[in-house]
């Protein structure tokens, strides 16, 4: 059986977030596909190789079908794993393949677990790899659609976003950056947390208002380069993106990866069109 699950984007409040603040995420419409065929051996296939049960190679899809095989008892299973995102560019492709893959084998094996287990299963997974994880990723990729985190509140967007990708970053290099900041520095840091708070909120709640929302893209990029997040490559771009009309800001841990803005007519040259996302992980025609 074939599942796919989307990808996510987090329009304000990355950082903060792992203070306590709000941040708003949304899926997108790239989606990574996992199909399952049961079979007497554990064999994954994926754009980074192939391989049995391999925690470095294909650490979330192992730790997945480990996972799953502590709920059900399984010989082995040959995993495809197709994927429209990005690898390690703060676009969730991680929480993606491992809510695809565990769907999959639920319907390959008809353990009929709800999404809810499933989500439960995916935050072991992400708990595994990561060993520290908010599990916002999992639970986008699970239902889709964008929430105002930590309150789970519904928002509709009603903008299609483009995305500049800088490349791979390590996002527990950029926490353990931001934590070190605030160490030295702690109420300064605490009320750059609590502007960026105040902006996802504001968001939130004037979502439809487009210019709102391209002046609070601008305020918290420049909040994520006073937390030090920002790279001298990502500030040069987001100059230029704005001498062409558009607002740009980092999502996700920064120091490279992805930045993004809302789209206009057009979206800017060598940029990747990408929508707002309602649907969350489902099963797809094999
Ligand atoms: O770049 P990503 O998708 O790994 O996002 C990181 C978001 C942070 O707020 C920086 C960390 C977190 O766990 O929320």
């Amino acid at each position: 059986m074939r599942a796919s699950a989307p990808g996510k984007i987090i329009l304000f409040g990355e950082h903060a977030v792992v203070y306590g603040r709000h941040s708003l995420v949304s899926a997108i419409n790239l989606r990574c596909y996992v199909e399952a065929k049961e079979s007497k051996e554990v064999l994954i296939k994926s754009s980074l190789g192939v391989t049995s049960l391999d925690f470095k190679i294909h650490p979330y899809v192992s730790y997945a079908i480990k996972r799953f095989s502590e709920k059900a008892k399984i010989d082995g299973v040959k995993i495809e794993i197709k994927s429209e995102i990005p690898i390690g560019s703060g676009l969730g492709s991680s929480a993606a393949v491992t809510v695809a893959t565990l769907k999959a084998l639920d319907a390959e094996f008809n353990t009929g677990f709800t999404n809810e287990e499933i989500l439960e299963l995916a935050k072991l997974v992400e708990l595994d790899v990561q060993g520290r994880a908010s599990g916002v990723d999992p639970f986008i990729s699970t239902y889709g659609g964008a929430w105002l985190i930590p309150e789970k509140k519904r928002v509709v967007i009603p903008y299609d976003f483009f995305v500049i990708n800088l490349g791979s970053k390590s996002t527990a290099e950029m926490v353990a950056k931001v934590a070190k900041l605030r160490k030295r520095h702690s109420k300064t840091v605490e009320r750059i947390f609590d502007a960026i708070d105040a902006l996802t909120v504001e968001a939130a709640s004037k979502i439809d208002d487009y210019k709102t929302i391209e002046e609070l893209i601008s305020i918290n990029q420049s909040l994520l380069r006073a937390l030090g997040v920002s790279t001298p490559e990502i500030d040069k771009l987001i100059a230029e993106l704005d001498e062409l009309g558009f607002k740009a800001k980092i999502t996700g841990a920064g120091g490279g990866g992805c930045i993004f803005g809302l789209k206009k007519e057009k979206i800017p040259p060598e940029s990747l069109q990408v929508s707002y996302e309602e649907e969350g992980v489902r099963i797809e025609d094999s």
